[in-house]
């Protein structure tokens, strides 16, 4: 597959979610397995992956940032996505979703620690704000690992539940 990535590190590129990426958001969000805990269903349809790439693009286009879509380096495979979307207070989120393939080896904090480089040293931000399903076991290990605190519960509306929450400030030592 043939990207320009914008970022990279160690095994992973990122690159931005296009308009002709339809095929590829189907590769990921269309797979169950990746939706288990995002919504209350547990399922993206199509119109759900597509305005799902709308919103990503949206995203970028407003807020110059996205939960970019990363390829692994070494096979040019897409991985899943890993990035931020503005969260309330001028504060980011930071999210990952990938395909189960790719689970375990430690991808999801390799991303989202070139994530939050960029974050702090490109957008300035002052701190990111994380949540996960309750039920996401491998989410919240990731978050702590990355040395985000949990903050307290909060009621996400996607899925019905409340989700732990997390911050990471800039000045935290890791
Ligand atoms: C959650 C997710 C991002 C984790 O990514 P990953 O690259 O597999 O994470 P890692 O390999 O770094 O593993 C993180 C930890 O979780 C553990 N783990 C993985 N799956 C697990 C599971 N089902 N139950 C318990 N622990 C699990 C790993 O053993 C590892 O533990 P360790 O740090 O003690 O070694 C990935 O599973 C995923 O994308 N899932 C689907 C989408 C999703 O739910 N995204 C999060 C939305 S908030």
């Amino acid at each position: 597959m043939d990207r320009d990535f914008f970022l990279t590190i160690n095994r992973i590129g990122f690159s931005k979610w296009q308009k002709g990426d339809i095929l590829l958001a189907e590769l990921l969000w269309g797979d169950p397995d990746v939706t288990r805990f995002i919504c209350a269903s547990g399922r993206f349809d199509a119109d759900d992956i597509s305005a799902r790439l709308e919103k990503e693009i949206y995203n970028e286009t407003k807020y110059h940032v996205q939960y970019w879509p990363v390829f692994e380096l070494s096979s040019g495979d897409l991985i899943g996505c890993c990035g931020l979307r503005p969260y309330r207070g001028g504060k980011y989120e930071i999210g990952f979703h990938l395909r189960p393939q790719f689970w375990g080896k430690s991808y999801a904090t390799e991303a989202a620690t070139a994530v939050i480089d960029y974050a702090f040293s490109v957008l300035k931000a002052e701190a990111l704000f994380a949540g996960h399903n309750p039920n996401n076991v491998a989410s919240s290990k990731v978050l702590l690992k990355l040395g985000f605190r949990y903050i307290g519960d909060e009621f996400y509306e996607p899925t019905g539940l409340y989700h732990p929450s997390y911050e990471l400030r800039q000045n935290y030592p890791l």
